[in-house]
């Protein structure tokens, strides 16, 4: 696996295409990546949910995340980026779910949150930038309740060769373009989240070709 970006030209990178991030991200993966999203959410999030959304960009799942948990629940969106929050909050205004979220900024690999601390914990599209993407899926299995579960949706490895090689050669070219690849390469945290005890209740690939998406539910043990 590709080493990822450090924090800082990551947070740099994401406050300067923060505007254009929703149309950029759908137009690369042919709209895929919303049905992620709605995969995560289904699976994941249950009506009176207290819920973090973990790297939630510009707030496109955890909008989806804050009307499936309705008015008894509530949504943290965190992230290290003021500038995809900052979306997130212009979105969150034209929606009646306003008042169910809370907005902070922080590390994702370092959650300032107590363990078992919210009833579902979600990622989508977030480990892939990160700069150690099984640290960051730990922090979520840690601060979700017994019982509670994580959903992730994650850049994969495409699985036949031929596909794998040409997914290899365009991740290179759009590594050259930090703005367009947003640090983001294929990552597998399922196998620290079963070491961890989480039984997984959800794993399948979604996406284009060149581009899978792996969609993993898993619950945390020890309810
Ligand atoms: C590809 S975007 C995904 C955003 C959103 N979840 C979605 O579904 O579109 C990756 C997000 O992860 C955030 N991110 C990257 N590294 C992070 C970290 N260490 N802690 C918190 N957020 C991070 C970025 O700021 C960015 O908003």
């Amino acid at each position: 696996m590709r080493k990822g970006l450090g924090i800082a030209p990551l947070k740099l990178i994401c406050s300067r295409i923060a505007g254009r991030y929703d149309l950029q991200h759908g137009l690369l993966t042919a709209k895929s990546d919303q049905r992620g999203r709605r995969m995560v959410v289904e699976k994941t999030v249950r009506a009176g949910d207290d819920v973090l959304d973990a790297g939630a960009g510009t707030g496109s799942a955890g909008l989806l995340a804050a009307r499936k948990t309705g008015a008894g629940g509530s949504v943290t969106l965190f992230d290290l980026s003021d500038e995809m929050l900052g979306q997130a909050r212009t979105k969150a205004a034209m929606d009646d779910v306003e008042t169910r979220l809370v907005f902070e900024t922080g590390d994702m690999c370092q959650l300032p949150f107590a363990d078992d601390s919210f009833d579902a914990v979600i990622s989508t599209y977030s480990l892939c930038p990160l700069y150690d993407p099984d640290q960051g899926a730990l922090e979520m299995y840690r601060v979700v309740k017994p019982g509670g579960r994580i959903g992730i949706a994650h850049s994969a490895v495409p699985a036949k060769p031929l596909v794998r090689w040409l997914a290899d050669g365009v991740e290179e070219i759009a590594w050259k373009i930090p703005s367009l690849s947003m640090g983001c390469r294929a990552v597998d945290v399922a196998p620290v989240l079963k070491k961890a005890g989480g039984h997984v209740i959800l794993d399948m690939m979604i996406g284009v070709p060149l581009w899978p998406f792996r969609v993993l539910v898993v619950e945390k043990s020890g309810e």
